[in-house]
């Protein structure tokens, strides 16, 4: 008790001494602009850059994808050959890892690192080598955190993080207190975080809760050694030889947009993605793009306002942009003043009101100002999206799809499969397919019209048939996915979707998703549960576990085989009739404990108690905010 109560006195005097204002490295600056002072294009197509891009990734996804047929799988050598001969497009692979905080991010890290050749173990007893043969990642979230740790840090492994090579996802101590109790480093923490937030917004930016929260994120996601990223953008990648070599996955990042002057967030709200090179919307309401380096440029229809000098860079801080996608969490830091828990009261102090200042009246949306789609003209403008003086955007997964689809389903990017990693929290902190049906439901609205979807059951049948217990392929048949297709598909077939909801196999990964801390302990089991998952306990799960690799095979080569108007194999026609949904749905509905009975128990039991009193408090101020979270959007 004494010592805390040094702590807040300490905190106190020196967060009433926010004085100083060194300009950091997170503000963006102004620049000259580009010769091209057109920095918006329509949305037709994918832009000249990704398309370079694309030519190198495939040069070396394509023969790392032969390797993986070859290595992992027991389909024939005719078989493999036949999807890349004569002439057929290259295959693409898409991952997209869902929202649910830290959960989200620890069992989708362990989930990808099955995929990926450079984890331990997952040649032998994983789908190694999948990753490698990736062409696109999409993240939202805490999805997002995980593909935005490892893409912006170089792309690192998630066994480079196992091991320690890197100094990040520390998560012993809560984002709210990341040093832990120690007064001075927590002083430290908060006066370095209003800085920077200041620094912004004296150097004319519109600032909000999500300036606090990003800065905050980042502590997690870079090494201190940078300044916990403070300059690094989105953009960035573009000088980073791992992405120019095409040697990485294209990450995308995903938000959607809230109408102004709404507080609702439905079904049909604008999806936007973030990536490398552009930043912007295919739906009808935006149907356009601004280069990612220069957000935060004054621009009308897309053109510089003002002299050269006027353009803008670092707006897309990568953290910024992390904490965008997971605006949700804006609200755990708006609602610290309201608990009464006197740690957290007293930081209140300066700290929360210094943030409440920051803030416009919405806690909860990251604004992106000025709007770079301001006055644009394109397909269907009379949105009011293009009259808003800034844009709005929320968390990813406040529509309801907490998986990145969006942008993987999109015509122009051709994509063939997409490795669907569901860690979404429906019953029980586990999923039971609403993120699907949700994507599916939105090809039918106004603003999915780009875009086609595969049939999928509703939630009971999700649950009672088993289709979250062990992984379940959707739109196994092109051809019976025609009536979906819409005209402004052009004839694009959509990809088949293999779907791998969370479960427990050795530890108890339906944690809360405002569960802010984990020990190294829990961090490594959530992340080893992960691998199970989508190994399927390292393909001992049950008898055909042990050709789960083979199965996943002939999921990535089936569109071509269809282009080609090749047959399946036996071993994939046993495959297919072994993981793709039967078109069947459930008159049985099964209850949460019936679900944990279905899944059974991991040999570890119990969840650890939360080690320290900090912990347990952030716990209960967690539970405070957001009493009925899990009865709300699935995140
Ligand atoms: C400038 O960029 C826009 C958008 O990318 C493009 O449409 C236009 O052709 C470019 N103009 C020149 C002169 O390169
Ligand atoms: C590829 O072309 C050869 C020769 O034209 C033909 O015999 C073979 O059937 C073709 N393979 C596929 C998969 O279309
Ligand atoms: C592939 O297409 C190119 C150009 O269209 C052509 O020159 C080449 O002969 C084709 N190769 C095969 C194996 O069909
Ligand atoms: C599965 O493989 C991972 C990675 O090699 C390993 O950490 C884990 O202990 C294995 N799990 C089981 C159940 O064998
Ligand atoms: C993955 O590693 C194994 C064993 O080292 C190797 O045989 C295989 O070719 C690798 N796969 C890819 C896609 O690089
Ligand atoms: C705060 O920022 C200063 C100056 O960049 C740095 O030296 C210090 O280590 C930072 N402290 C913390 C706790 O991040
Ligand atoms: C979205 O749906 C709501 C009601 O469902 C409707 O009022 C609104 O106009 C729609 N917005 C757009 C952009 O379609
Ligand atoms: C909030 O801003 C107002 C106006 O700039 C200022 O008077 C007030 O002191 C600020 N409050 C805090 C807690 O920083
Ligand atoms: C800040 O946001 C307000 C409200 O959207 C807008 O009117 C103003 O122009 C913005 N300022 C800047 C610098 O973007
Ligand atoms: C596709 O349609 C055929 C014929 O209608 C049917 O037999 C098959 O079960 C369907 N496949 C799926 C996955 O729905
Ligand atoms: C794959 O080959 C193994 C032996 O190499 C065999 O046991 C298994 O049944 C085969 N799987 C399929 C789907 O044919
Ligand atoms: C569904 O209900 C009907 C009768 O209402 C029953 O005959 C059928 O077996 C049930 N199907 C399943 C899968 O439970």
């Amino acid at each position: 008790m004494i010592y805390i109560s040094v702590l807040l006195k300490v905190l106190i005097l020196s967060l009433l001494s926010f004085t100083t204002n060194v300009l950091g490295g997170y503000s963006p600056t102004h620049v000259s602009c580009p010769s091209n002072k057109t920095l918006v294009r329509q949305g037709t197509g994918l832009s000249h850059d990704e398309k370079t891009w694309l030519a190198k990734r495939h040069s070396i996804t394509t023969p790392n994808l032969k390797a993986f047929l070859q290595t992992k799988t027991n389909l024939t050598a005719a078989e493999i050959n036949g999807v890349f001969q004569n002439n057929s497009s290259d295959i693409n692979v898409g991952i997209a890892l869902s929202g649910g905080g830290y959960r989200a991010m620890l069992t989708g890290a362990g989930e990808l690192s099955a995929l990926d050749n450079r984890t331990v173990g997952a040649f032998e007893h994983g789908l190694g080598g999948l990753l490698e043969s990736t062409t696109y990642i999409s993240g939202l979230s805490g999805g997002n955190w995980l593909t935005g740790s490892l893409s912006m840090n170089d792309w690192i492994s998630v066994q480079d993080i196992i091991d320690n090579k890197y100094d990040i996802w520390d998560l012993e101590n809560s984002i709210f207190l990341p040093e832990g109790l120690h007064p001075i480093k927590t002083y430290e923490v908060f006066r370095n975080i209003s800085l920077d937030v200041e620094a912004k917004k004296n150097a004319g930016f519109n600032t909000s809760l999500t300036d606090v929260w990003a800065r905050s994120l980042a502590r997690g996601f870079f090494e201190s050694s940078g300044d916990y990223g403070a300059d690094v953008c989105w953009s960035s990648l573009r000088d980073k030889s791992v992405f120019v070599n095409g040697e990485m996955p294209f990450p995308i990042t995903v938000s959607d947009g809230r109408y102004p002057g709404t507080k609702l967030v439905s079904s049909n709200s604008t999806n936007f993605e973030f990536n490398a090179f552009e930043m912007g919307s295919w739906d009808p309401t935006v149907d356009a793009f601004v280069d990612t380096k220069y957000l935060g440029t004054e621009l009308d229809n897309g053109v510089v306002k003002g002299d050269n000098s006027q353009c803008v860079q670092g707006y897309d801080n990568a953290g910024f942009i992390m904490g965008t996608s997971s605006t949700l969490f804006n609200l755990m830091v708006a609602k610290l003043e309201n608990t009464e828990i006197h740690l957290i009261k007293s930081l209140k102090m300066k700290f929360v009101n210094f943030i409440k200042n920051l803030s416009s009246d919405n806690d909860d949306i990251s604004i992106i100002s000025p709007n770079p789609f301001f006055n644009t003209h394109y397909y269907n403008t009379s949105s009011s999206i293009s009259q808003s003086d800034s844009l709005f955007l929320v968390d990813g997964g406040e529509d309801g799809q907490n998986i990145p689809f969006t942008p993987l389903i999109q015509p122009a990017r051709e994509v063939d499969i997409i490795m669907a990693f569901d860690n979404g929290n429906n019953l029980n902190g586990l999923p039971d397919g609403t993120a699907m049906a949700a994507t599916y439901d939105r090809q039918f609205s106004d603003v999915g019209v780009l875009g086609t979807f595969p049939y999928v059951p509703d939630q009971a049948t999700f649950l009672a048939n088993g289709l979250t217990s062990k992984p379940t392929f959707f739109g196994c048949d092109a051809s019976n996915l025609t009536s979906l297709v819409g005209s402004d598909d052009h004839g694009h077939v959509p990809p088949l979707v293999v779907y791998v909801a969370n479960r427990p196999y050795s530890y108890w990964s339906n944690t809360s998703t405002t569960k802010m801390s984990y020990t190294e302990q829990e961090k490594l089991a959530m992340i080893t549960n992960g691998f199970e998952i989508a190994s399927r306990n390292n393909l001992t799960s049950d008898a055909a576990a042990a050709d789960w690799a083979t199965c996943v095979g002939c999921a990535v080569i089936r569109r071509s085989q269809e282009r080609q108007g090749v047959a399946q194999s036996d071993t994939c026609q046993k495959c297919f009739s072994e993981y793709c949904w039967n078109g069947k749905t459930a008159n049985t509905t099964i209850s949460a404990s019936q679900l944990m009975e279905t899944l059974g128990s991991p040999a570890t039991t119990t969840q650890k108690k939360e080690g320290s009193k900090v912990k347990s408090l952030l716990q209960g101020i967690a539970k405070k905010i957001f009493p009925n979270l899990s009865t709300g959007m699935g995140v």
